[in-house]
């Protein structure tokens, strides 16, 4: 065996952070994307609540992060001041309430003398600032990007500036998990993996799927004019920025297409599914963006389907790959369209297959095994495509309106018999790992289908949004094991 795993992890190049943490996406609550600066400790408390008696928590959404816009200045001391209105009880307790329902605290601060919305930064104050998380018992750093004083334009001048915060938070002894939101800027995707468990590889995301927008003019992350990564960056702009950069992440540091929409309003409920399928095949960290002190049924059943979000934190840890992009298709009413087809390796020897439809309208789409395994060799070559596969579609067996509602309205007492009669997936009980190990179905989505060797996946995709599938090898019982995919 020994030759096998020495190749294994040679031809994955591991190389990340060593503080063990995010070995998959990190999952957790994000107050920004719907809330901005209106934050305070009932917000974080309630969605806490809301977390777990909604059963999110229990599908692996573990972080509950603070964004900007908590601090009060800084004190003559160096060190930053918590607001007290906003946080009459300080950030100690929150973290205790949180540690002690199952869940994880996380910050935000700004590699920049303020934050974005002007506010105390950390920049030069990397000290004190990273022992104020670590004595507040605190999980989980986001950091930022505005007001840096020019100290930047070069890959190693941003590296450096967060690399000061990343020795800081080593020098603390307290794990905290670093999450750099510097937009992409300065090839973070070439060097965040050193010292980060994430980077941002955009400008912020807005609650659209595909309309352009002048305060985010970048379409290509490495584009040395781009100097502006901005906000207002539609799901497919983040998405089509990240395709030839998609490879870079691995287990301990994941490219970061910033957090999720879903729930907010803007988009269709396909398109909230497209936007949640590929962030979790990409392997994005899912950090929920919407108020859920207002969650609807509809918007639970996204965020709570087990078998997509088993393929984001799958223990292999490979991103999807974007195999085909078609452009010459008919536009939506934004000017925009164009379809894409995205596979990856799981574990296990299966397979994730997302077949886009960003068109306006509906489409006839398909793919075929040596496009799907086209990483494994090219041109028909790869082993793969010789074999027979299963097809699971993995939205077909998401919860039903009805159940996601009971599960809203149940009073605390009533929680557990609810969950266990709609047989909902408990991560926090059995790890996604051992789930896929086991072969839960719940993690495998609904056989629709086989495939022959060579043969051809079709589907009708709905306009806006996607097909998703897991392939299984139906030889070997189920399980194909390469030397360059077995688990690590
Ligand atoms: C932006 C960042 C957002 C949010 C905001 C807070 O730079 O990308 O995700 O944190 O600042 O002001």
């Amino acid at each position: 065996m020994l030759p096998v795993l020495l190749l294994s992890g040679l031809a994955a190049g591991v190389r990340a952070v060593n503080n063990g943490l995010a070995r998959t996406p990190q999952m957790g609550w994000n107050n920004w994307n719907s809330l901005g600066c209106d934050v305070s400790e009932s917000l974080l408390l309630d969605t806490a609540k809301k977390l777990i008696d909604a059963g999110l928590r229990d599908v692996g959404y573990n972080y509950v992060v603070l964004d900007d816009c908590w601090s009060d200045g800084r004190g003559s001391d160096g060190y930053i001041r918590v607001d007290k209105v906003k946080f009459p009880n300080g950030m100690k307790s929150i973290a205790k309430h949180l540690h002690d329902n199952g869940l994880l605290y996380g910050m935000y601060s700004s590699a920049g003398e303020m934050t974005c919305a002007r506010y105390e930064g950390s920049l030069d104050w990397e000290k004190q600032d990273a022992e104020s998380w670590a004595s507040w018992d605190v999980d989980y750093l986001k950091y930022d990007n505005c007001y840096h004083r020019g100290r930047f334009g070069t890959p190693e001048i941003s590296f450096n500036r967060y690399n000061t915060m990343w020795q800081a938070l080593n020098a603390t002894g307290r794990p905290i998990l670093y999450s750099l939101c510097s937009w992409g800027e300065d090839y973070v995707h070439t060097w965040g993996m050193s010292i980060a468990n994430s980077w941002r590889m955009s400008g912020d995301i807005y609650d659209s799927f595909t309309r352009p927008n002048d305060l985010c003019i970048c379409t290509n992350a490495a584009d040395p004019h781009c100097v502006a990564p901005g906000s207002h960056c539609s799901v497919l702009n983040i998405l089509n920025k990240v395709a030839p950069y998609a490879d870079r992440g691995q287990p301990g540091g994941w490219n970061d297409l910033d957090m999720l929409e879903v729930g907010h309003g803007g988009m269709t409920d396909d398109e909230y599914v497209a936007h949640f399928s590929l962030w979790a095949a990409v392997k994005s960290p899912l950090l929920i963006g919407a108020d859920l002190r207002h969650l609807d049924a509809k918007t639970l059943t996204i965020l709570n389907n087990p078998a997509v979000i088993a393929v984001n934190q799958d223990p292999l840890g490979r991103s999807v790959t974007r195999v085909r992009r078609d452009t010459d298709v008919p536009k939506d009413k934004y000017g925009v369209g164009e379809t894409q087809v995205w596979s990856g390796p799981l574990y296990g020897g299966d397979e994730v297959v997302i077949l886009l439809n960003a068109v306006g309208e509906d489409l006839e789409m398909s793919t075929d095994l040596n496009e799907i395994f086209f990483s494994d060799g090219p041109e028909g070559s790869a082993p793969q495509t010789k074999e027979k596969w299963a097809v699971y579609d993995l939205w077909a067996n998401r919860m039903d309106d009805g159940t996601a509602q009971r599960i809203l309205d149940a009073p605390v007492t009533e929680l557990e018999s609810v969950f266990s009669k709609a047989n909902v997936y408990n991560s926090t009980l059995t790890p996604y790992v051992e789930g896929l190990k086991a072969g839960d179905e719940r993690l495998m989505g609904k056989k629709v289908g086989e495939l022959a060797p060579g043969g051809e996946l079709k589907a009708t995709v709905p306009k806006h949004s996607v097909k998703m599938y897991r392939l299984k090898s139906l030889e070997n019982g189920g399980k194909r094991y390469s030397i360059h995919r077995d688990e690590l």
